[in-house]
Order: C-alpha cells, then sequence, then structure tokens
C-alpha cells in the first residue's frame, strides 16, 4: 500500500468536506472554485459518467486538465463508466490524484486498483447502495479509498439512502485506519451527523454547498455537524 503525504494529512484532518463541482456553476467554473477554495476546502470531487453505467453525462478529460491549472487542491475523480480501465491514464494525466472505479463492473478490480497506483494515483473502489457488502469486502485493504453511493449515481439533488450506513459501520471495522471512508449522495447538515457516527471520514456534497448562499458558512456548517459526531463515534 502506498502513502501519500496528502492523503495522510485528510485522514488526520477527518472529517473532511468534499465539495462536488457536479453542483456548481459551469459558466464560472474558476470562480466557484475559488470560492469554495475560500470556504476552506482541501480536495474537490470531480463527477466523470458516460450515459451507460449511469444515465447521465457529465464533464471529462479537458475539464479535468483545465481545473487541474487553475488548483492545487487535491483532485478526487469519480468514475462512473462500465470501462473505467480505458480511461485511467487518460485522467491520471489530466491531473486526477484519486480515481475510483465502481466495484459493479468489475470482477476482480486488483488489477485496475494496482495500474491506478503505478500511475501515481490513489485508488478508490465505489460500490452503489444496491451493493451487497460481500461483493466489496474481498478488497477493501486494496484500495486508499472506499467510496459508498448513498444515492445511485448519475445526478446530483437526491435523497440520502439511510440503509447504505450499515456497510459504512463494516467498512470502517475492516479497513486500515490509513483508509479513507467515504460518502457520496444527499449529503445535507442533517445527513452528515449520521454519516460521520457511521465513521466516515470524507464527506461529499454538491447541491448542500453549490446551492448554499453563503458556501463558507455551509461549509463550517457541515465542517461542525461533522466533528461532533465524529468524535463521539470515536469515544
Ligand atoms: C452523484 C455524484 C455526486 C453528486 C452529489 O452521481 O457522484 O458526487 O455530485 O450531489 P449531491 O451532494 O447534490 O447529492
Ligand atoms: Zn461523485
Amino acid at each position: 500500500m502506498k502513502s501519500w503525504t496528502w492523503l495522510s494529512r485528510i485522514v488526520q484532518n477527518a472529517p473532511v468536506i468534499n465539495p462536488s463541482i457536479l453542483a456548481a456553476d459551469f459558466a464560472h467554473l474558476e470562480d466557484e472554485i475559488r470560492k469554495v477554495e475560500a470556504a476552506g476546502a482541501e480536495i474537490l470531487h470531480l463527477d466523470i459518467m458516460d450515459g451507460h453505467f449511469v444515465p447521465n453525462l457529465s464533464i471529462g478529460i479537458p475539464v479535468v486538465e483545465a481545473i487541474r491549472r487553475i488548483t492545487q487542491l487535491p483532485l478526487d475523480v469519480h468514475l462512473m463508466l462500465s470501462e473505467p480501465a480505458k480511461y485511467v491514464k487518460a485522467f491520471r494525466k489530466a491531473g486526477a490524484d484519486i480515481l475510483t472505479v465502481p466495484i459493479e463492473v468489475l470482477d476482480d478490480p486488483r488489477p485496475l486498483l494496482d495500474e491506478i497506483r503505478t500511475l501515481g494515483a490513489a485508488a478508490g473502489l465505489a460500490h452503489n447502495p444496491p451493493t451487497p457488502i460481500e461483493k466489496l469486502s474481498p478488497f477493501l485493504k486494496d484500495c486508499e479509498l472506499v467510496l459508498t453511493m448513498s444515492v445511485m449515481p448519475g445526478f446530483g439533488g437526491q435523497l440520502f439512502t439511510e440503509s447504505v450506513l450499515e456497510k459504512v459501520r463494516y467498512i470502517r471495522e475492516n479497513t486500515d485506519s490509513g483508509t479513507l471512508i467515504s460518502i457520496d449522495g444527499g449529503i445535507n447538515l442533517q445527513t452528515v451527523v449520521r454519516a460521520a457516527e457511521a465513521g466516515c471520514h470524507l464527506f461529499v456534497a454538491g447541491t448542500a454547498i453549490f446551492g448554499a448562499e453563503d458556501y463558507t458558512v455551509r461549509m463550517r456548517e457541515l465542517r461542525r455537524q461533522a466533528n461532533e459526531a465524529f468524535l463521539s463515534q470515536k469515544r
């Protein structure tokens, strides 16, 4: 297992809020990124969709490249693709620091997770709400990040699926302390508490941040809510 200073910092700083630019104003993307940087973002979540693994399309390689040019933040690139192996190299070249791939399209994710690390990025493994934990559990030690989807991937602004928290608790108990436990979908001031209690470190939030009047205030509120729950869970 490789280690990266920026990755250890995020684990140490947990809980960390991870803005998903899917909900940003794409006509002013640089301003939006500056605003979340000013609000204290430590990482940025980028959603890549292929219209096949998920019923939607989003941004691709040139946009990741452009974002890489304007920010130093680690880029957490979430690949919602039926054939992620075809694209990991290009996304790494574009500037991805974490590359997360879906377990649903991989019988054995290990070769691809190894390839991602060889390319120099941290390897993440995502699982959708209906995917049983048994499908994921053999590979929990083979990745730097485990991403629990708390909505069906494809769209922002959906409702949080409470039942995934059971899988998060299992993941928390069965991963090394250096593995980042991330959650994505429907995170708001209420659900962030329950996800933190279950043991998440990293909270992807789109609508909750970019839909807020003041990103700094909202990021602070999310962090505070998560922090209280995270500390109580540690006790
Ligand atoms: C959903 C994406 C999410 C999305 C979350 O497919 O993976 O990252 O941006 O959006 P919210 O926070 O609005 O649920
Ligand atoms: Zn995502």
